[in-house]
């Protein structure tokens, strides 16, 4: 079942420390409240780079900075925040209908998402009047 409004929350995976180095891992179904069908990075981002601006209708996904760091600007359709990622340990976890912006990123940051859908372009609000509309009628 999909819930009617879009929520974020922050994720910790486990870390696994010792003198030759952090090891972090995620399973998909354990960590994450869903399967991981798809992963995908961002990287050589210029640091002046504006990325996202869309919500996706059913997609939910997971966002690290592996390394580095950048701002992410969460529109559920009634309010906003905002998060900043920079430890390798902490996602944030974006639900449906959500609008996304990410900027500031700083020189070399190496953006990760897990997906819980293949990539379709047909799933994207692109147009911020559409994701609008269509929260308030799931809010009706
Ligand atoms: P987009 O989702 O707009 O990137 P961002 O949200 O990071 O700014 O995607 C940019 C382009 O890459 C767009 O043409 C779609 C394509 N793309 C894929 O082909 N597969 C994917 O898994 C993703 C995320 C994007």
């Amino acid at each position: 079942m999909t819930q009617a409004r879009g929520f974020v929350r922050e994720i910790e995976l486990p870390q696994i420390h010792d003198p030759r180095g952090d090891l972090t891992f995620v399973e998909g179904g354990n960590h994450l409240p869903f399967d991981i069908r798809r992963v995908y990075y961002l990287y050589n981002v210029p640091v002046d780079a504006k990325r996202g601006g869309h919500a996706h209708k059913e997609l939910e996904q997971v966002v690290f900075a592996l390394s580095g760091s950048f701002r992410i600007k969460i529109d559920d359709g009634t309010s906003r925040s905002e998060y900043w990622l920079r430890d390798p340990r902490k996602g944030l976890h974006i639900s449906r209908l959500v609008w996304r912006e990410m900027d500031s990123f700083s020189q070399g940051a190496v953006c990760m998402v897990l997906a819980s859908l293949p990539y379709d372009e047909a799933d994207y609000f692109r147009c911020y009047e559409e994701f609008r509309a269509a929260v308030s009628r799931e809010m009706r």
